[in-house]
C-alpha cells in the first residue's frame, strides 16, 4: 500500500477518495488541516501527497516535501495557482492535477449563481421563512434577449455560454484562444473584452488565474460595464480586484455579484466559521450588500465531479507507484519548460 497524505480532508472527500483509494492499494491519510511549510513535516517517508486549491505550495513548503521524499504532488483540482512549478520542478518534483472533472458541475453552478441573484431567490427563500409575503424589492429581468457576455471559452465557458443561449440570450465572448467552429455552432460572437463589457447585461469569468489575467475586473474594466449589470465568478477570487469592487457595488454601479471564489479564501471558505469572528472586513463587507451573493467555492460539488476527481488522481497515483506513465494531459510544468 502506498501511503498518501491528503490534505484539507472533508467528510464529502473521504466517500470518493476511501473507495478508489482501496481498490487502486493507495493508503489515503486524511488531515483535516491544510498543507503549507508549516504542515509539510507530515509527508515523512511519503513519495507522493494530494493536495487541494487553498494548500499553500510555495518555496518553503516544496523544499520540505522534497526533503521528506516527496517526488509527486497530485492537486485533486483543475486550478494550480497555489504550486510554485518553477520551485517544483528545480527540486524534481513532479506534479498533477484533474485538468476536467465535471465542466458541467460548474457552469451549472454558474448558472445557479444568476437565476438566484436576478430573481432575488436568496432573498426571497428567507422572507417567506418568516412569513413575509411581501414582493417588494424582488424585481428581477427576463434572461431572454438580455446578452451575457463571457470572458475565457474553455471547457466551462463553452458549457455555459450554451446554457445561456438555451434561455435565449445573446452570448458574447471574449478568449485569446479563439474556438470559432464551436462559437459559429453554437450562435456565441467574439469580440475584444472592452466590448464584451459594454454590452453585456451579465459578465461571468471563465478564465484561469495566471499573471495576465490576476485582476482582470479591475476599477477600469468595472467602470466599462453597464450599470446594472450583473458579474459572476466561479473561477478564482484574484481575477477580481475587490477592493474596486466593493466601491462599484457602493456606487450602485452594478446590478448584482455573484461569487463562487473569493481573492483570500485561505481559511475561511471550506471552514464553519459560524462561531467566530469573521477577519476579513471585505468579504464582511460583500455579504453585507443585499445584491452581493456568495458560495463558498462549491462549483465543483456534484457526485459525478468527486467521482471523476477521486479516480483521476488514484490513477495518476497508482501509476507513479508503479513507474509508469502518468495520465496523458494531467502533468503540469513550469512555464517555459515542456
Ligand atoms: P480551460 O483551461 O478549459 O479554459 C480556460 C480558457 O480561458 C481557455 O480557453 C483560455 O484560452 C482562456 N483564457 C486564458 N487567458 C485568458 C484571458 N486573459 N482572457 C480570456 N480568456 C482567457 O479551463 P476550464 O476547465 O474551463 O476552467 C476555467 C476555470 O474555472 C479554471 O481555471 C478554474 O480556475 C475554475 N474552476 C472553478 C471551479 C469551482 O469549483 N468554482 C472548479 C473548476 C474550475
Amino acid at each position: 500500500m502506498m501511503k498518501v497524505p491528503f490534505y484539507d480532508a472533508k467528510p464529502y472527500d473521504r466517500p470518493f477518495f476511501g473507495r478508489q483509494g482501496v481498490s487502486g492499494n493507495i493508503d489515503y491519510q486524511f488531515h483535516e488541516f491544510r498543507l503549507s511549510a508549516e504542515t509539510a513535516a507530515s509527508a515523512t517517508e511519503c513519495e507522493a501527497v494530494c493536495a487541494f486549491v487553498n494548500d499553500s505550495l510555495d518555496r518553503a513548503c516544496l523544499a520540505r516535501l522534497a526533503e521528506e521524499g516527496v517526488r509527486l504532488v497530485a492537486l485533486r483540482c483543475a486550478g494550480f495557482n497555489q504550486i510554485d512549478l518553477k520551485t517544483a520542478s528545480e527540486l524534481g518534483l513532479r506534479v498533477v492535477r484533474v485538468p476536467s472533472y465535471s465542466p458541467h458541475a460548474v457552469a451549472e453552478h454558474t448558472v445557479a449563481l444568476l437565476l438566484t441573484l436576478n430573481r432575488k431567490i436568496h432573498r426571497a427563500y428567507n422572507r417567506v421563512r418568516e412569513h413575509n409575503f411581501s414582493l417588494n424589492g424582488l424585481v428581477g429581468f427576463d434572461l431572454h434577449g438580455r446578452t451575457a457576455g463571457l470572458i475565457g471559452t474553455g471547457k466551462i465557458g463553452k458549457l455555459t455560454a450554451q446554457i445561456f443561449r438555451g434561455f435565449g440570450m445573446e452570448v458574447l465572448v471574449h478568449d485569446p484562444y479563439p474556438d470559432l467552429d464551436w462559437a459559429s455552432a453554437a450562435g456565441a460572437i467574439y469580440t475584444s473584452l472592452d466590448e464584451l463589457l459594454m454590452r453585456s447585461d451579465v459578465v461571468s469569468l471563465h478564465t484561469p488565474l495566471t499573471p495576465e489575467t490576476h485582476y482582470l475586473i479591475n476599477e477600469q474594466t468595472l467602470a466599462l460595464m453597464k450599470g446594472g449589470a450583473y458579474l459572476v465568478n466561479t473561477s478564482r477570487g484574484a481575477l477580481i480586484d475587490t477592493a474596486a469592487l466593493i466601491e462599484a457595488l457602493k456606487q450602485r454601479r452594478l446590478g448584482g455579484v455573484a461569487l463562487d471564489v473569493y481573492e483570500v479564501e485561505e481559511g475561511v471558505f471550506f471552514e464553519d466559521l459560524s462561531h467566530d469572528v469573521l477577519q476579513d472586513d471585505d468579504l464582511a463587507r460583500l455579504l453585507s450588500f443585499s445584491n452581493v451573493l456568495v458560495t463558498s467555492h462549491q462549483g465543483f460539488l456534484t457526485e459525478e465531479a468527486l467521482s471523476e476527481i477521486a479516480r483521476v488522481t488514484t490513477e495518476n497515483l497508482i501509476r507513479f507507484g508503479r513507474g509508469d506513465e502518468l495520465l496523458p494531459g494531467t502533468e503540469v510544468f513550469a512555464p517555459g519548460s515542456p
